[in-house]
């Protein structure tokens, strides 16, 4: 009645922002992501009849706050009427900080779970376990560059190119460590609501995923980077024309961007994305990883560095 699950944080190129379905957390757009290899969730989930309440502990020490999310979760993957659980999630990384954590721990916990369950749900059941746990999460179960499909009335993701046949490097420069302000999911509920620029949003994600996967498919760099940034400053200018705004960035965070712009005019080949948090992940070429680390680091107000690269899905290392 136990399992144990690795899984890595994605990094989305082409954004998930938005819900067409609330109650069944179905995405209003498609997305593409990268998996990265060095950051990781491993999440432990033990099934125990003696226990009355789900128990959970982060990095060893106890923590509630995300006990109703994965409780839920854990309802899904093994049925309503399951036994409690003792849940130990240890994660490598800061937590809640725009970095993909969700991604990575609901899908290290929708793994363990059938693990620890004895189900063996194919990937496409994972899948929409995970998604319904947290949207980007399911990209997480595969490796490499991975797009998600709204498909009838679900999702479905596919592995684009893997993690070796196009092996980018990824920059993150943490510029704040603590929590966000706003969570994602209720973000971009007030997106959709609010923001003027919602519905073109909508509108124009096909656009940019059809370029950004041809872009991989013929290794194109400089198109993937033009798509990429271009897409993700458009999920910031819907956050930020939302009533209340919604602002994740500081001055450290425009700083790596001018720092990316000066490696761009060097003829470095990176470009930036932002999630929903104050990180700016610079994504490059491998040659220039070194490079474009060292000028991250450089960069007034950057506290911390990690530089991964492409990683797999998420698997299941134990079941008892
Ligand atoms: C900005 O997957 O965290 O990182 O489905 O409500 O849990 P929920 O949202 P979540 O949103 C991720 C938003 C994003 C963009 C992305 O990863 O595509």
């Amino acid at each position: 009645m136990q399992g144990k699950a690795i899984a890595h944080p994605n990094i989305a190129l082409i954004k998930y922002w938005g819900k067409r379905d609330i109650d069944r957390n179905l995405p209003a757009v498609g997305s593409i992501s990268i998996t990265l290899s060095e950051l990781h969730t491993r999440m432990h989930v033990e099934f125990d009849k003696a226990l009355a309440t789900d128990v959970l502990t982060v990095n060893d020490e106890p923590d509630e706050r995300m006990l109703p999310r994965l409780s839920v979760c854990l309802d899904n993957v093994a049925g309503v009427d399951r036994p409690r659980a003792r849940i130990a999630s240890s994660c490598n990384f800061p937590i809640a900080a725009g970095l993909a954590s969700s991604a990575s721990s609901f899908a290290a916990l929708t793994v363990a779970a059938a693990g620890a369950a004895g189900k063996s749900f194919d990937t496409a059941h994972l899948t929409s376990l995970a998604g319904q746990a947290s949207g980007s999460a399911a990209r997480s179960l595969l490796g490499g560059f991975v797009e998600l499909e709204n498909v009838g009335e679900g999702i479905a993701c596919h592995s684009l190119c893997g993690a070796d046949d196009w092996p980018l490097r990824v920059v993150v420069a943490i510029t704040e460590s603590g929590p966000k302000p706003v969570g994602s999911t209720e973000a971009m509920e007030i997106s959709r609501r609010t923001s003027p620029f919602y519905a073109n949003w909508v509108d124009q994600q096909a656009q940019d995923l059809d370029t950004a996967r041809a872009a991989i498919a013929n290794r194109d760099f400089e198109t993937l980077a033009a798509i990429a940034e271009h897409n993700c400053l458009k999920m910031h200018s819907i956050m930020w024309a939302s009533r209340p705004p919604m602002v994740y960035w500081n001055a450290a965070t425009m700083r790596c961007l001018q720092t990316v712009r000066q490696l761009q005019g060097q003829g470095v080949g990176v470009f930036f994305t932002i999630d929903a948090g104050p990180q700016v992940k610079a994504v490059c070429l491998p040659e220039y990883a070194s490079e474009v680390e060292a000028a991250m680091r450089a960069t007034t107000g950057v506290v911390d560095i990690m530089t991964t690269g492409l990683g797999d899905g998420a698997r299941l290392e134990r079941q008892e």
